[in-house]
């Protein structure tokens, strides 16, 4: 396995983690704790020591099913969690970290980001409770999710003894508004990006030619499955399996691969079971050479303007 630093910490991460929303069982169709487990169990055996989670993935279910997978080997992991927006005030704060620990069965979490801002709690208070809690051992990092620059720099003005290592958003080789602004600015501020949905929720799988979702699937109201995108991105998917024709890594490892070339980028994959998280795993350790990158790019820029990516 490849690791990187996340950001500018000294935190070493694997160069593909392992996203646990699947792990709450709720909004991606029938999923089993069992197979969960064996997809924890296979990435950590292979070399995974990145997972990210959230208090409201499956309301704590996610957090639980990882706090027994690991608590054998702590130390070795580097847990990822959330609070919930709707949690930032200094109070709910503080509770809300405490269920997260309860749950994962520790006493820290390594990386403790913001899910998404909330415009009503005043985020001066929200920054500096979760500063004091670092501060106090329960929480290694600070990181944030869907937090726009603006609202990042207004972050880092509160931090007075440390600062953020970690922004999460959206980005996958299709869904790429990160690349105007987001990305050069964390770039710069050397400060790490986690990539969710870095499979464009399975989209860019390419075993999707048309859908039908279940109506609790969160995937439903996804405008990026529509019958019209999904033959719109056709011509891309059908680069990325000429590329693994050549290969030999499979259209996950090549949409995969392609995010980690980015220097600061880990993607974060979910995974339902063990033959999801086995293949997802082996997108790192090689790169796609700069002529399969370039015809990727080329493929993209035809596509974009006919693809719906909200
Ligand atoms: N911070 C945020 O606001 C935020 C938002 C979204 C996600 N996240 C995090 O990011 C993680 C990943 O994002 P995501 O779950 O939205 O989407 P994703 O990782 O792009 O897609 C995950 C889905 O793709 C399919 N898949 C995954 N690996 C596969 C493989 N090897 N072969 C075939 N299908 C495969 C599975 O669904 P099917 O088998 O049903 O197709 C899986 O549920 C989440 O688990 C969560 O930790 C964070």
């Amino acid at each position: 396995m490849e690791y990187k630093n996340l950001g500018n910490s000294d935190l070493k991460v694997s160069a593909i983690g392992l996203g646990a929303w699947q792990a709450g069982a709720k909004g991606w169709g029938k999923i089993s704790d069992n197979d969960v487990k064996n997809a924890l169990l296979t990435s950590i055996e292979l070399g995974i020591n990145f997972i990210d989670t959230a208090e409201v993935y499956g309301d704590g279910h996610s957090e639980k099913l990882i706090g027994e997978v690991v608590k054998d080997f702590r130390d070795e992991i580097v847990i990822a969690t959330k609070v919930s927006g709707a949690h930032l005030r200094p109070d709910y704060l503080e509770r809300a970290l405490e269920g997260s620990l309860k749950r994962l069965n520790t006493n820290y979490v390594d990386l403790y980001q913001i899910h998404w801002p909330d415009i009503y709690t005043p985020l001066r208070d929200t920054v500096k409770t979760i500063e004091k809690l670092a501060n106090n051992g329960k929480i290694r990092y600070i990181g944030l999710s869907n937090f726009s620059i603006c609202q990042i720099e207004e972050v880092r003005s509160y931090l007075s003894t440390m600062d953020i290592v970690s922004n999460q958003v959206r980005y996958n080789i299709v869904q790429r508004e990160i690349e105007d602004e987001m990305l050069p600015y964390l770039t710069k501020e050397n400060i790490g990006v986690i990539a969710y949905s870095p499979l464009a929720q399975g989209l860019l799988t390419s075993k999707y030619d048309h859908v039908n979702f279940d109506t609790s699937d969160v995937r439903k109201s996804n405008r990026l499955f529509s019958e019209d995108n999904i033959h719109s991105i056709t011509p891309l998917l059908n680069v990325l399996r000429e590329i693994s024709y050549e290969t030999g890594h499979s259209v996950v490892q090549i949409a995969l691969n392609w995010l980690i070339a980015h220097e600061k980028v880990i993607p974060i994959p979910g995974a339902k079971n063990r033959d999801q998280a086995t293949i997802n795993l082996q997108s790192a350790g090689w790169r796609l050479n700069d002529a399969q990158m370039k015809r990727i790019e080329d493929s993209f820029q035809e596509i974009k303007s006919k693809v719906d990516t909200f």
